[in-house]
């Protein structure tokens, strides 16, 4: 046969198995090469009868890509004379274009050889779904292109999910096998130099494009491995998307900058994916641009805009289980910074202690999400992080620590219609006994539900003149647009 082991030259490696590339090329962006469904149409279809019906009870599928199984079958055969054909690990020294043109033509040769009949067009489709398998992401190249996707499920090579506008739908993109996707999650941890397999079964890991990865494989995940992607917004949303959206008022909006830029201490809670991550970056649109500012995260999502930015990230363990990081250690070296305010990404352990402290000690407008139902909740995580971080503290001490540091919760939620909404902007005003004082400055109500499902509601004041940040507001001159703002609100009312 002709075709085969093109690519000459370095050490000759054994034809590989369906595997990654020894050194994934880094070039493996997500490019529209495949006619990817425009994100502004992605038109939910009823499941055709020629693709595998799903094993749970599933609401209609979204149809990526609209293939039979013959397709597949033509598919796996191609596929298969292309591994035992092509040299992977050459293949991977290639750069993206001409490794996609060395699969093509080897392609175009199999399918003659084995003459395969196809239109153009399937062939143009079959020749863009086996470069995607092997130098990319396979099946989840269409997804990772769109813009409209907030998360990516996949539950096994049958199964995936993602999350579009809030709602959770099920697609019809499927893996070859659980092997397949073991390869997919291998390429994209590698990429950040973890492994995952059975012996380290869980693996944190962020494509080139900062979307966050998580993989958790069998033994531990029982029905195959276990991708979840949180994509990454190239456009992160603004307080104005937020306030088209509905997610605030205009008037609450107002109220979010006055907060920002008058340094008041922030949590930010809410559930998972319930926009913790995109109000803190919206918040921080407010710092001054002299501001030296620290940002800690596990992952890096959060985009300043501001000049002086030191940016952290945690570590994870090596694959020997040394050289971790933790959140605790980058929150207490940031107070030997010199910073002028601290943003933690997301508390969940003892660095709550850390980031109180440093509140507390004159990092006014420091901010942090934690994931908690309520504001009252969020305070009460704090309080048990912090017992739990083994600090022996009485639970006054703990609270008097809460009171004196966090001014203002925001609470984030998902509502059942898929939106996301600012349900609550709360003071915390002191201790009173043993028990910390809250009080709302704002509140969403719902009012019902229209035709479509979609709840109605909206964002009212409660009645309160003079919040406590008022004098910090007046301190730096927004305290009449505080006035009007509330003033506002209270017409909501
Ligand atoms: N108000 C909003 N309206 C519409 N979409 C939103 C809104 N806020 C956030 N999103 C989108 O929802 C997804 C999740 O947002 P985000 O990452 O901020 O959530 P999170 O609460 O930080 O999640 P996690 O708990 O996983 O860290 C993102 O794709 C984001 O763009
Ligand atoms: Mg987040």
């Amino acid at each position: 046969m002709s075709f085969g082991k093109r690519v000459s030259g370095g050490n000759a490696a054994a034809p590989g198995k369906p595997v990654a590339p020894a050194s994934p090329s880094p070039e493996v962006k997500p490019k529209a090469v495949a006619p990817a469904p425009k994100p502004a149409a992605p038109a939910p279809a009823p499941v055709p009868a020629k693709v595998k019906p799903p094993e749970a009870p599933a609401a209609e599928e979204m149809v990526v890509s609209e293939k039979s199984e013959q397709y597949y079958a033509t598919k796996t055969t191609v596929f298969n004379a292309l591994i035992d054909t092509i040299d992977l690990g050459q293949l991977a020294q290639l750069d993206q274009e001409s490794a996609r043109e060395e699969i093509r033509d080897i392609v175009v040769e199999i399918i003659a050889i084995k003459n395969v009949v196809m239109s153009i067009s399937e062939q143009e489709g079959l020749l863009d779904d086996i470069c995607n398998d092997v130098l990319g992401y396979g099946p989840l190249e269409p997804l990772l292109a769109r813009d409209d996707i907030a998360d990516i499920m996949v539950n096994g090579a049958d199964t995936t999910y993602i999350e579009v506008d809030g709602k959770i739908q099920r697609t019809n993109v499927r893996f070859r096998d659980n092997a397949q996707l073991m390869n997919i999650c291998q390429r994209i941890v590698s990429q950040v130099g973890r492994r995952v397999d059975e012996a380290s079964p869980i693996c944190d890991a962020r494509l080139l494009d900062g979307s966050r990865v998580n993989v958790i494989a069998p033994p531990l995940a029982i029905d195959g491995p276990t991708l979840t992607i949180r994509k990454f917004k190239k456009d992160k949303l603004r307080l104005e998307d937020l306030v088209n959206f509905g997610s605030i008022s205009p008037a609450g909006s107002e109220l979010l900058r006055i907060i920002g830029h008058s340094r008041c201490n922030v949590l930010i809670s809410g559930g998972t994916g319930s926009g913790k991550t995109t109000l803190l970056n919206c918040l921080t649109g407010f710092i001054e641009p002299g501001e030296r500012v620290i940002t800690c995260e596990d992952s890096a999502e959060l985009q300043l805009q501001q000049p002086h930015v030191v940016r952290l990230e945690t570590r994870p363990p090596n694959i020997e289980g040394s050289g971790a990081v933790t959140m605790r250690e980058l929150v207490k070296n940031c107070l030997r910074m010199r910073p002028e305010r601290i943003i933690v990404g997301e508390v969940r352990g003892p660095e709550a202690f850390d980031l109180l402290q440093a509140m507390n000690t004159g990092h006014d407008g420091s901010m942090g999400t934690l994931h908690a139902n309520s504001p009252r909740e969020a305070l009460s995580r704090v309080e048990s992080m912090i017992t739990m971080g083994g600090f022996s503290l009485p639970a006054r001490t703990i609270r008097e620590m809460i009171v004196g540091s966090i001014d203002v919760v925001i609470q984030a939620t998902r509502l059942r219609d898929g939106s996301r909404r600012i349900i609550n902007i709360t003071e915390v005003m002191g201790l009173e006994g043993d028990t910390i004082v809250l009080q709302d400055v704002l509140t969403y109500e719902i009012d019902g539900e229209d035709a479509d499902g979609k709840l109605i509601g909206q964002h009212r004041g409660t009645g309160i003149g003079r919040p406590k940040f008022w004098e910090r507001a007046r301190y730096y001159n927004l305290e009449q647009d505080l006035a009007t703002a509330l003033d506002t609100l209270e017409e909501a009312a």
